[in-house]
């Protein structure tokens, strides 16, 4: 919680030099508001746009949020330079070895580590809502054959959001969540249930329809990951139990990935319920931001790049195409740790467990290789570009035998926890919920007048000019053939 101010001391005094004018903006919990420098305005200079709108105040630019802070928050905390993780205070060490998901998901949505009788309501919950309609079944198997799992998962969960309209502020009134009663904390308790229930089921839905496979009833007294195994894998075998080496593998994975503040796609699930939409749609918009390869889909980069250099003795060739900047170093570089993930450490230890069971998967070798070229290279240490968790990641899911292509699947699945920790605090938050739209500096052109079409110019700019694209829809054959109708394919 913040704590308060003491203005006199805790604040900072800046001078604009354009009017000699002295201003004095609070700092509290070591930030300032950006919209205390709102206040310090200069008039217009001779020739400057009036776009700048500078009359109206100086404005705060940050490209990409390098240092803006969106909101307070209670979750996680991360120190990137001592490369500490700590969710609700507890070391991420001390979860990993103590706990499990499922707890460690109640702690991140709740703020406190749960008593038995709290923890078996939960579980219970969240296992009793891996159930989904039967028409999903028809919804999944609406995708062409070769559908990426992430478009299929995207989707589903927007699709999700149709089945509860009790859950749509759009339809039952904007503050359905934000009003912190019974009712209100109840509703919002049964969507985080379903999301993170039905995480898994759909999930295991996306895996199973490219293989032609008939869908799996969730099951009953399996743990979260086992159950998810389960759905995954059963075909139809008596008294089918996945391996408790890999639930629990699986289980130590997930709690790692289940938060990690203001990453890209928690941002994106924040900015999409800051309009209050409902949350399903803003877990949604979350699965597409961390499908992008600078985010969740690092890890399928990680594998891919690893069968692109192929063996350790190909590492140095890789290392110098880094560094002439035709390659990147997929799974190195974080916008915060500037050391070691703390989380590669413990991943580490899971992939030995796992591999004494699957055996060692064949890049791990080509994997070390890297590893240790990149640490010892100044290039990399200059740039404090040090593994991150996806690193590893990849390698435990190919050695459990998952495809590339679904392994942000399998980051989405835990980090719904951390979405839906993150959305409830948002609506809980003091003072509401104010809709998250951030200002530009707009550098385009100024006012101009309408030019008709017979007077027009092509600059001959590509970038101003739609590009001729290859209607590939069209055949040889219908090229060849002559028709009436449409003239130009
Ligand atoms: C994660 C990432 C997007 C962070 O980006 P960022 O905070 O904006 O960092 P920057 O892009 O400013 O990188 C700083 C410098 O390191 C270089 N760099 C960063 N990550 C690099 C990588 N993986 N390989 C090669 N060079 C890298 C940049 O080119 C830049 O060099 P420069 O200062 O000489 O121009 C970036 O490190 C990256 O692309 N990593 C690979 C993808 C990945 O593993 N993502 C998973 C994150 S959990």
């Amino acid at each position: 919680m913040g704590r308060p101010t003491d203005v006199a001391n805790d604040s900072l005094t800046v001078r604009d030099n354009r009017t000699g004018k002295t201003y004095t903006i609070p700092i509290s919990d070591n930030a300032v508001s950006a919209t205390g420098f709102k206040a310090i305005s200069a008039p217009r200079k001779a020739g400057e746009r009036e776009e700048n709108e500078t009359q109206k105040g100086l404005r705060v630019s940050d490209k990409g949020f390098l240092n803006t802070a969106v909101i307070q928050s209670e979750i996680t905390y991360i120190d990137g330079d001592a490369g500490i993780l700590r969710y609700r205070g507890y070391p991420i060490e001390q979860l990993a070895t103590q706990s499990s998901f499922l707890e460690t998901a109640y702690l991140l949505i709740y703020g406190v580590l749960p008593t038995k009788d709290q923890f078996t309501l939960f579980e219970s919950e969240i296992l009793h809502h891996g159930v989904v309609h039967a028409e999903s079944e028809e919804f999944f198997r609406s995708f062409r054959y070769d559908a990426h799992p992430m478009a299929i998962l995207t989707s589903a969960f927007a699709y999700l959001g149709s089945y509860y309209s009790e859950a749509n502020p759009s339809l039952q009134g904007q503050s359905l969540f934000t009003k912190g009663d019974k009712a209100s904390l109840a509703n919002m308790d049964k969507q985080i249930f379903r999301l993170i229930g039905k995480a898994t089921t759909f999930a295991a839905m996306a895996y199973r329809v490219r293989q032609g496979r008939d869908f799996v009833t969730p099951p009953t007294g399996l743990s979260y990951t086992a159950s998810f195994l389960y759905q995954l894998d059963h075909l139809g075998q008596v008294d089918y139990a996945p391996s408790p080496v890999l639930a629990k593998a699986l289980d130590v994975l997930f709690l790692l990935h289940a938060d990690h503040e203001l990453n890209a796609s928690c941002t994106t699930v924040l900015q999409t319920a800051s309009s209050l939409v409902d949350p399903y749609s803003a877990i949604a918009a979350g699965c597409a931001s961390l499908y992008g390869p600078l985010h969740g889909g690092a890890n399928e980069a990680v594998i891919r790049m690893l069968i692109s250099i192929g063996s350790p003795a190909n590492v140095p060739a890789f290392i110098e195409a880094v560094k002439r900047r035709e390659k990147v170093l997929s799974g190195f570089g974080h916008r915060v740790y500037k050391t070691t993930d703390p989380r590669s450490y413990i991943i580490r230890k899971t992939a030995d467990e796992v591999f004494k069971i699957t055996g060692k998967d064949e890049l791990l070798e080509t994997a070390m290789a890297l590893h240790d070229a990149a640490m010892n290279d100044e290039f990399f240490q200059k740039r404090k570009l040090y593994p991150n968790v996806d690193f590893w990641s990849g390698l435990i899911y190919r050695a459990m035998g998952f495809p590339l292509d679904f392994f942000p699947v399998l980051f989405v699945v835990p980090r719904v926890v951390g979405w839906l920790a993150h959305w409830r605090q948002m609506m809980l938050q003091q003072g509401g919920v104010k809709i998250w739209r951030p200002r530009q500096v707009y550098v385009g052109p100024s006012k101009r007048d309408y030019v008709s079409i017979d007077d027009r110019t092509d600059d001959k700019d590509a970038k101003k000019t739609p590009s001729a694209v290859p209607h590939s829809g069209i055949s040889k054959r219908t090229r060849l053939a002559s028709f009436k109708g449409k003239s130009k394919l």
